[in-house]
Order: structure tokens, then C-alpha cells, then sequence
């Protein structure tokens, strides 16, 4: 048996909308009603971590900060791969407060054996985590969005450090702001993505590197409702409710979709995926050894 995949989740207790550093927060729908948006919000929190854990995660659940409300996405806090952590540098200061509490929670997981290496990407390259960094198991690399988060030269630092090919993708639109709002690899090797999110040069990359059988188009209403903000453990896929013809399209590919109801988080630009951060990622064995090599 395979161990189960691990995965953060920030405790949302702190949760709230009350900045706009992308196109979907809305902080007036927030001020509107707090205490119902806590509670649902609460409430969504709960149902998709009883998603996880029906799919096979074991997770680890982090309290969150006062005044830091965007640390229920930690997918933005680091790259994770071979017991290695590489913690992100995010681009507003609304953020940039975050990256001392992940160290902090991260160092005290390598003291619990999950690490062996935390370290930082260079100051003033920015780069928001597992959220625009993405490992395909099935191709064995990440794939980097920059251009509106992330920078371009964060893409060569991930491939330094984790000794580990990474294709980087241009993204063009302020609405798909981070690579997993519009970019997510599935286990049996599809990829499902938004085009209008991607650069062309982006797309010819995408195209270059996966038969056409393999890419799956996410509408705009797919996208819309952060449908590929998803996490994928073996045949399950973890997204916010979906349209019935995305659910029938990927149980003719065998994924069986588990929906859960994000509309807290979809106010603040964020669902499924960048809630949950995987901490035990491995690659083949030959990346792990050329990583040790150096
Ligand atoms: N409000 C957060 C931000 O704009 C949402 C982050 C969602 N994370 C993600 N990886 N898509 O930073």
C-alpha cells in the first residue's frame, strides 16, 4: 500500500475578506454579513476537509493569524518536493506578513521528521508557492506560472534547487492569477486547464509537452467556479461544485468528482487546491539522487 498523502490545511477561524489584491475578492459582499460568511465559511472548511480525508489525505491542520486572513491558501507558502521546502515570497504586502508564520509551521514539521531542508526563495524574487508551482507526477517536473504573482526567474530557482525540470508558463490574465486557478495535472496524466489563462507561447509549451488526447478544456464556467482548483488523489477529484457536464467528463476519463460547496473562499479568489498544501511529494527516485548530488 502506497502512504497516504499528506497534506496542510490552515484552520480558517481567522478567515475573512477585507482586501482586494485580485479580481474575484470582494470585500463588500463580505462586510455585508461576517459572522454568516465565518460560519459558512466554517462550515465549507469542515466539508471539503471530510472530502480529503474520504479521498485517502491525512492532514495537518495549522491555526491561522489574526490579520492574516489569505493563510487559509497554503498552497501559496512553498514548494514542497523530497522532503525539501523551498518557502514562497509573496508579491503584497497583504501577504508578505505569512511568510514567517509557514517558516515557523514548517520548521516545526522537519522537526517532526516530515523535512530535512527549509529553505527561502532569494528576497525580491517573487514566487507564491505550490499555488503557481505544480508537480506532475505522471511527467516528472513542475510546472511554473509567472507573469502575474510569481516571477519568471523564480521558475529557474525551483529547477536549482530541486534539481528538477520545470516548464514555465506565462499567464495573461488578472482573473487567473495563479497557475492553479487555470492549470491542474491529474494522476493518470490529463491536464486539466483554461486556454485563455496562458500566453501562446505558454500554450505551444503545454501542447509540446502533452498529447492532445490528454488535455482537457475547462470552460468558462469551469473556470469560473475554480473547477480546476482541484485536488486529485488516485481516481477522486476535490473541486467546488461543479456543472453536471464537467462531472460527466471526467467520469468518462474514471475520476469520480467529490463537490464541496467553497463559495466563502471563491470570495476571497480561491477553492480546493490552494487550500491544501502536499508536503509528501516524491519524485523518482534518479530526481531525488541528483538532488542529493547537487
Ligand atoms: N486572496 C488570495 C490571494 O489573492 C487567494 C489565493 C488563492 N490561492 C491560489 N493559489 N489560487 O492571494
Amino acid at each position: 500500500m502506497p502512504s497516504k498523502p499528506v497534506m496542510l490545511l490552515t484552520d480558517p477561524a481567522h478567515f475573512e475578506v477585507s482586501y482586494t489584491i485580485n479580481p474575484w475578492m470582494a470585500p463588500g459582499a463580505w462586510a455585508a454579513d461576517p459572522a454568516g460568511h465565518r460560519a459558512a465559511a466554517r462550515r465549507s472548511f469542515r466539508a471539503l476537509a471530510a472530502a480529503l480525508r474520504a479521498a485517502g489525505a491525512r492532514l495537518e491542520v495549522m491555526p491561522g493569524v489574526a490579520g492574516l486572513p489569505d493563510m487559509v491558501f497554503p498552497a501559496n507558502a512553498a514548494v514542497v518536493l523530497d522532503g525539501a521546502v523551498l518557502v514562497a515570497r509573496f508579491r503584497h504586502p497583504e501577504r508578505q506578513g505569512e511568510e514567517q508564520h509557514f517558516k515557523d509551521q514548517f520548521r516545526a514539521l522537519m522537526r517532526r521528521g516530515f523535512f530535512d531542508e527549509v529553505a527561502q526563495f532569494p528576497a525580491r524574487c517573487f514566487q507564491e508557492g505550490a499555488g503557481d508551482c505544480i508537480w506532475d507526477a505522471r511527467r516528472g517536473r513542475f510546472w511554473a506560472g509567472y507573469g502575474q504573482r510569481s516571477t519568471r526567474q523564480a521558475a529557474d530557482e525551483v529547477a536549482a534547487f530541486f534539481g528538477q525540470e520545470v516548464t514555465a508558463l506565462e499567464l495573461v490574465s488578472p482573473r487567473f492569477y495563479h497557475l492553479d486557478v487555470c492549470f491542474c495535472p491529474l494522476g493518470g496524466g490529463e491536464i486539466l486547464y483554461y486556454p485563455p489563462a496562458f500566453s501562446p507561447a505558454a500554450l505551444a509549451a503545454i501542447r509540446d509537452s502533452v498529447a492532445p488526447h490528454e488535455l482537457i478544456e475547462a470552460t468558462d464556467e469551469d473556470a469560473q467556479r475554480f473547477n480546476v482548483n482541484a485536488v486529485n488523489i488516485d481516481d477522486r477529484v476535490v473541486m467546488a461544485s461543479a456543472s453536471p457536464r464537467l462531472v460527466a467528463r471526467l467520469a468518462e476519463r474514471g475520476y469520480r468528482v467529490d463537490e464541496v460547496d467553497l463559495r466563502p473562499f471563491i470570495l476571497s479568489g480561491g477553492a480546493a487546491y490552494c487550500m491544501t498544501l502536499r508536503l509528501d511529494r516524491r519524485s523518482s527516485a534518479a530526481g531525488a539522487l541528483r538532488r542529493a548530488a547537487g
